[in-house]
């Protein structure tokens, strides 16, 4: 198993771009502010909020540039308020899904208030979030209760050593405890699993056999070539045809479908025809990027149009200066106008994405 070590610390703001925005176009956002879209003609449905950019693991794949990076300090970060506030201008744009993610977001003090709080302002169609798990066994009840709809939880091995390498220190025993807690509390639950050459691609399947056993839709992510990620030896990168490959005869012929609401996955049927499911993302082989509906606002209130671009505008600073949420609305009108069609992760000429790092803007 090869894995990266970890090397000096980075400061968010060199991973962000900050761009200028013009000022709001008098009238726009009157007498409602119009839906999010783009001018692809992509409709913007789905926001995904980072609460935190700490993470009590670090996954080899996960971080930025240099494996390490200063955390925003307490104040930095959207308060609870703001993030409400926030959900709300986006929901008045058209946003009906919203995915809390992190860094870790239950690492955010807290966060059970916050879902509450959530909840209780904005009408949104489903609140979800995408979660190491690692405390989900004691957080899952209260969650649940406070309007949590759905998690995502991320597990790359079922072998303890193996995840706490790939993890750089987790615990698979917490993990599973707290996927049957969010079973047990009535939660949905997706198991997310980067597949990669050399490390746990001879697990494949016994990861969908113990999702399939649990009753749970594993999904297989292509790596992609954030930050740290960029730098892994070529053979770690694995497409969803080889994986899909070393499942053999668990999955039928048939290519697989998008779930109609939301997200990049394609689920392929098993060939029993018992029903269960195996997901791919293939960010790499096989880009999402003409359909995509997501915007993304990261801990400390930016917002990132496109996942592979550090192009941001800083909701936070506006929404401390006094911002209406006109203003607010602008700039996330103005921040998608300028989003590109899609990634250039396999353009030799493209180094955009690697100085982006998955766990400072949430995946
Ligand atoms: P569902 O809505 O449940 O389907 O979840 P999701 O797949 O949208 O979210 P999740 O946080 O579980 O992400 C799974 C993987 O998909 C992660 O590796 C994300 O980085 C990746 N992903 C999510 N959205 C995008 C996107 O817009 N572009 C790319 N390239 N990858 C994405
Ligand atoms: N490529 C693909 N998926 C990644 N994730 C984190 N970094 C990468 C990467 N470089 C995944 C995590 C988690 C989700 C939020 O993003 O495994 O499931
Ligand atoms: Fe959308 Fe950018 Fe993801 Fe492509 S890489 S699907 S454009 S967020």
């Amino acid at each position: 198993m090869c894995l990266v070590g970890r090397s000096l610390p980075i400061a968010p703001s060199r991973i962000a771009q900050r761009v200028e925005l013009p000022p709001r176009p008098a009238g726009f956002a009157e007498p409602s502010p119009p839906l999010l879209t783009d001018r692809a003609g992509r409709v913007y449905t789905y926001l995904r909020l980072s609460l935190t950019d700490r993470c009590n693991y670090a996954c080899v794949y996960c971080m930025p540039p240099g494996g390490e990076h200063e955390h925003a300090l307490r104040p930095e970060l959207l308060s609870f308020e703001e993030v409400v506030r926030l959900v709300s201008v986006f929901a008045q744009g058209g946003i009906r899904r919203v995915r809390f993610t992190g860094g870790e977001p239950l690492a955010r003090k807290d966060v059970v208030r916050l879902v509450e709080m959530t909840r209780a302002s904005t009408p949104i169609d489903e609140l979800v979030m995408t979660t190491n798990a690692h405390r989900l066994a004691e957080l899952a009840r209260p969650l649940a209760t406070a309007g949590l709809d759905a998690v995502n939880v991320s597990i790359d091995s079922l072998d303890p050593k193996r995840f706490e390498a790939i993890t750089r220190g987790g615990d698979l025993g917490a993990v599973l405890a707290g996927v049957h807690a969010a079973l047990d509390a009535g939660m949905k639950v997706k198991i997310n699993a980067v597949a990669l050459g050399g490390v746990n691609d001879d697990e494949v399947g016994a990861l969908v056999d113990w999702a399939w056993s649990l009753g749970l839709t594993p999904r297989f992510i292509e790596l992609m070539p954030l930050g740290e990620a960029a730098h892994l030896p070529a053979a770690t990168f694995l497409s969803a045809a080889e994986v899909q490959a070393r499942l053999g005869d668990r999955l039928g012929a048939d290519p697989g479908a998008a779930d109609g609401h939301a997200g990049p996955a394609r689920y392929v049927a098993a060939a029993d025809g018992s029903g269960r499911r195996v997901g791919f993302i293939t960010a790499v082989s096989e880009d999402f990027c003409a359909a995509c509906n997501r915007v993304r606002v990261t801990a400390m209130g930016d917002v990132r149009a496109c996942l592979a671009d550090r192009k941001a505008i800083s909701l936070r600073d506006r929404m401390r200066a006094g911002a209406t949420d006109a203003d607010l609305s602008w700039a996330i009108h103005w921040s998608l106008s300028t989003k590109e069609a899609g990634h250039r992760f396999t353009d030799p000429e493209a180094t955009e994405h690697e100085h982006v790092g998955m766990s400072l803007i949430g995946g």
